[in-house]
């Protein structure tokens, strides 16, 4: 099948596979589906910058197939072992088989795990060169961005560069940069993809911004959606990230909670009530309408937190539960919590909510508001003493 070409700059072309179908991305949900990113640079030694999830391999060959003759390819990239990116090197090499596999210490180590192959590989490291004719490639190891294989390629012959996961989103599209979409919508998503994959390396993420920071580029072309090319959207995106991997939040309290009998909704309700009567910012979550990826882009930019969950089986509810234990893993920090609920004759189950919630690594402000059957509006103004808690903790 012959395919849109698409040149992002001189000889650099994108072969990527659009997943339109997809619905999760283990386990994040992403209704706007996702792209594989795939980059094709002709010079002398032809160069692939990453694959693609195995089933998009016919239709990233075609693409390739319609730019140049795949046995040209001299090196395939595996900037990340992941198998969204490098689930079709395999099946490639059938058609390229004299290319060698470009990647870091840890990458030929993933590589080598997954397919058991004896591929010719080149390992590089940080600051190494790889010259294909006119540009000279380098590359910037950045472990843990997403894994610690994980690494950026760098042409400072195009000025770009290719950071592999950083700065993607999960958005499958025809455009090809962020500036042809509505830019909240690319901000949202890239938050989205920052908070559900990247969250727990802030300190990592930092120590890259800071390598990056003495490369001279002008377009971020990531492993997953858009590709960055307005100076303006490269300065806010690498703004947005400073922000997040240092953990800054903003002033504003979300409310995520679940409901058996309205007992627990009804405290939410009336926290929304009082905070917004307050003027605080604040938004609510139900647990039965929101995934908790779409939760989780909100805990990034939210320095309160209040969890309302009822007790069932001496238990938390397991929506609540889900969402604790994938936060335990994403390991928000600076950020504080408050819990609370309804009850019907033990609030054991309150203990378990309290730990996993330190365990995610948040402090919680005060003891949690727990009460009985159905709370009635004395019980539920009980409430206000957060409210107070949270208005001096914005003052400071
Ligand atoms: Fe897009 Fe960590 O793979």
């Amino acid at each position: 099948m012959k395919y849109d070409l698409n040149e992002i700059k001189k000889d650099v072309y994108w072969t990527g596979y659009l997943d339109w179908e997809l619905k999760v991305f283990h386990g994040y949900s992403t209704p706007h589906g996702s792209t594989y990113n795939s980059y094709l640079l002709l010079d002398e030694k032809p160069t692939l910058i990453d694959t693609v999830k195995h089933y998009g391999f016919k239709e990233s060959l075609d693409r390739i197939e319609d730019i140049i003759d795949p046995r040209k390819i001299e090196y395939i990239i595996s900037n990340h072992t992941e198998m969204d990116h490098s689930g079709t090197i395999d099946e490639l090499l059938d058609y390229c088989p004299n290319a060698q596999v470009v990647c870091s210490p840890k990458g030929e180590e993933g590589l080598k795990r997954h397919f058991k192959k004896r591929w010719r590989f080149k390992v590089v490291h940080t600051g190494d060169e790889l010259d294909i004719g006119k540009r000279k490639l380098q590359f910037v190891l950045m472990p843990m961005v997403h894994w610690p294989d994980s690494m950026a390629t760098y042409s400072s012959y195009d000025k770009i560069l290719f950071p592999n996961d950083a700065f993607g989103q999960h958005i499958a599209s025809n455009e090809r940069f962020v500036d042809e979409k509505d830019q909240g919508f690319v901000f949202q998503e890239a938050a989205k993809y920052y908070g559900n994959i990247v969250m727990p390396y802030g300190a990592q993420v930092l120590k890259t911004l800071d390598v990056l920071s003495s490369i001279d580029f002008d377009m971020i072309c990531p492993s997953h959606g858009l590709c960055w090319r307005k100076q303006e959207d490269i300065q806010k995106i690498i703004e947005c990230y400073k922000k997040w991997a240092s953990y800054e939040t903003e002033n504003k309290v979300l409310i995520v909670y679940d409901t058996m009998w309205h007992s627990t909704e009804k405290m939410a309700f009336k926290l929304n009530e009082i905070l917004k009567e307050e003027g605080v910012v604040v938004k609510m979550m139900n647990l039965q309408d929101v995934d908790i990826s779409d939760i989780v882009t909100e805990v990034l930019t939210s320095k309160f937190v209040l969890f309302g969950t009822p007790i069932l089986n001496n238990c938390m509810l397991p929506s609540m539960a889900s969402l604790l234990m994938y936060l335990k893993g994403l390991k928000p920090k600076n950020r504080y919590a408050f819990t609370f609920g309804s009850y019907g004759w033990a609030t054991i189950g309150f203990k378990e909510v309290e730990e996993f919630i330190k365990e995610a690594g948040f402090e919680l402000m005060d003891e949690g508001k727990y009460l009985k059957f159905i709370p009635d509006e004395k019980e539920l103004m009980q409430l206000a003493s957060i409210v107070s808690i949270i208005k001096e903790k914005i003052k400071g």
